[in-house]
């Protein structure tokens, strides 16, 4: 799905979700100080209080394919694109943009960025590492409801671990299509055996069967996209940040 690079511009049609895979590269730290620097001065004071080299600079790399692709898809300056976030921190598009319809929604993890945009629709999308964990029971604990552990495969470690972080991407998923992130609660949402959808989502958000949900393993990660609504196509493509004539890094 993300052999090739998305078209400048390739905007999601009616009916359709443009996800978006973004390597994310290391970075200079000073790039954001640059005249090509697309960040707003919040995501630079944002940018600036991470110390992590390696968050700060995918924080960077991140919001700036963002801003390019999204302006890319509404044809406009990628610098002036702006958020505003719910009470849990969900940003959404802003102005004339969040009035055409515009979503969007990003997930990080490891050395990827993944991002979701369509119109009209609410959207989560979630990727996560498959990485050996040292407390595999107790994340379990956190993360599936009982039916959901007595479907847990038995078997090698790899393959449980691999197991659990398809759950806990698609519940994520949900849990960020909803705006509630987390504090909505993992064991809220139950996944149907197969990931073929939700068997079960809190009353205030609709009928589980209402709930679709679209699950993938791209080599060592695994990812996720939950959206409300009739069955959309899903279109995807790869933005790499270094390619693009209007990024100088
Ligand atoms: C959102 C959340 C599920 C992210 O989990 P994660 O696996 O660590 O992170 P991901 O990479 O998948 O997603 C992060 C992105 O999701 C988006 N996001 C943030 N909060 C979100 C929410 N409540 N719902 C949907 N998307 C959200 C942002 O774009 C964020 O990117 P950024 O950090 O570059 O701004 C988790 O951090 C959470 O629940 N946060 C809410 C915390 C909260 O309640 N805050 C209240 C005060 S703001």
């Amino acid at each position: 799905m993300f052999e090739s690079a998305i078209k400048p511009g390739r905007s999601p049609l009616e009916g359709e979700i443009l996800l978006v895979l973004v390597p994310l590269p290391r970075l200079r730290g000073d790039f954001l100080e640059g005249p090509e620097g697309v960040l707003s001065e919040e995501e630079r004071v944002r940018a600036r209080a991470i110390h992590h080299p390696a968050s700060k600079g995918h924080f960077i790399a991140t919001r700036s394919a963002l801003r390019h692709v999204l302006g890319g898809c509404l044809g406009v300056d990628p610098k002036s694109l702006a958020w505003s976030y719910n009470d849990k921190g969900k940003p959404r598009l802003w102005g004339s943009a969040e009035n055409k319809g515009w979503v969007f929604n990003v997930s990080h993890s490891g050395d990827h960025a993944l991002m979701a945009i369509a119109r009209d629709l609410k959207i989560g999308v979630d990727i996560e590492k498959v990485r050996p964990r040292k407390a595999l029971e107790p994340l379990a604990k956190a993360i599936l409801t009982p039916q959901e552990a007595s479907r847990w495969p038995l078997g090698g470690e790899e393959l449980r671990t691999a197991s659990l972080v398809a759950t806990w991407a698609s519940k994520e998923a949900f849990l960020k299509a909803t705006g509630h992130g987390i504090a909505g609660g993992l064991k809220s949402v139950a996944i149907r055996p197969g990931f073929d959808g939700f068997e079960r989502v809190p009353p205030s958000e609709g009928s589980p069967d209402l709930w679709q949900l679209h699950l993938e393993a791209l080599n060592d990660y695994r990812w996720a996209l939950a959206y409300y609504g009739p069955r959309h196509r899903i279109v995807g493509g790869r933005f790499d940040l270094f390619d693009d004539a209007s990024f100088h890094g």
